[in-house]
């Protein structure tokens, strides 16, 4: 049989990131549209340490999942681009056995996901949709959003947490991650890409891992994918998830804090991002 676009000749590791780069990479070109392009690109600076995923918080974030991960959890990861936090939630759960649904707006890293080989005491379902439209009710145990907020405005972020408030199951809970971050100076916005598009080439260029398409392709793609950061810094701070957590009806919070993410630094003023994860019910 030719195997299909999302079904390779031979299933993925998920630790195989050269092979899920180049997943993402090919898959990306058919299925990605409104991540413009987002996906195509994550796993190559994935691979190669530019972006640092989900496993940055592992070592707050694991200990949270496996108390929270009892046999049978129905779990929702609610934005995923690509299996990290799946592979995450799989080493907190051990032989626990779990259904887990993985939600996100693009195709491109669903379909990566459906490339994995299969996780003996994990059921793994993909669902493609606007998080602002989930209609789900008391549907899931845990959910899961990695650094998912940023990429909507403020009034999908409000509606979205109301929503995944209103999946949890009673005694469910939120395992949110976040990064807070300082605003630009306007000189060094102006300046953003540029800066970022030299540290992410030279951080690839270090990684040495194999471009996971032609450089001309890659090159420009990189450049689209710059372009786009600026409107996912999500200028806030933990105290301030905690309020919109807690305005949509949860009533215990607790933040957790975890690694610094890599520094960009601009006219010689340095920015840098601290993760949290917050644990809500
Ligand atoms: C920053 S990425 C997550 C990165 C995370 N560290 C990881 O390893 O998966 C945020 C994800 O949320 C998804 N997303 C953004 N807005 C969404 C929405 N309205 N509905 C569903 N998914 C959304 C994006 O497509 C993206 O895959």
């Amino acid at each position: 049989m030719t195997p299909t676009l999302s079904d390779p000749a031979e299933p993925l590791a998920p630790d195989d990131l050269i092979a899920l780069a180049r997943a993402g990479w090919r898959l990306g070109a058919r299925y990605c549209t409104a991540c413009g392009g987002y996906h195509r690109m994550w796993g190559a600076l994935r691979a190669a340490g530019v972006v640092g995923g989900a496993d940055a918080d592992e070592a707050v974030l694991a200990p949270l999942l496996t108390r929270a991960l009892t046999p049978g959890a129905r779990v929702l990861l609610a934005g995923s681009a690509d299996p990290g936090i799946l592979d995450m939630v799989a080493r907190a759960a051990g032989t626990t056995p779990l259904r887990v649904m993985v939600a996100d707006i693009c195709a491109t890293p669903l379909k990566v996901i459906e490339t994995l080989r299969p996780y003996p005491a994990i059921q793994v379902e993909t669902l493609q949709l606007d998080l602002t439209t989930l209609d789900h009710e008391a549907a899931w145990d845990v959910i899961v959003s990695h650094s998912m907020l940023p990429f909507v405005g403020p009034e999908a972020r409000l509606e979205i947490l109301t929503r995944l408030r209103r999946a949890l199951a009673p005694g469910g809970r939120l395992l949110l991650a976040m990064r807070s971050a300082s605003a630009m100076e306007d000189a060094d916005a102006a300046r953003h890409d540029e800066a970022w598009i030299a540290r992410a080439q030279a951080k690839i260029a270090r990684s040495g891992i194999p471009l996971p398409g032609p450089a001309d392709e890659f090159d420009a793609a990189l450049v689209r994918y710059a372009a786009l950061r600026p409107a996912r810094l999500w200028v806030t701070t933990p105290e301030q998830v905690e309020a919109l957590l807690r305005s949509v009806g949860f009533r215990q919070v607790e933040t957790f804090r975890s690694q610094e993410s890599s520094e960009l630094t601009i006219g010689g003023r340095t920015y840098a991002k601290r993760g949290y994860i917050l644990e809500a019910r």
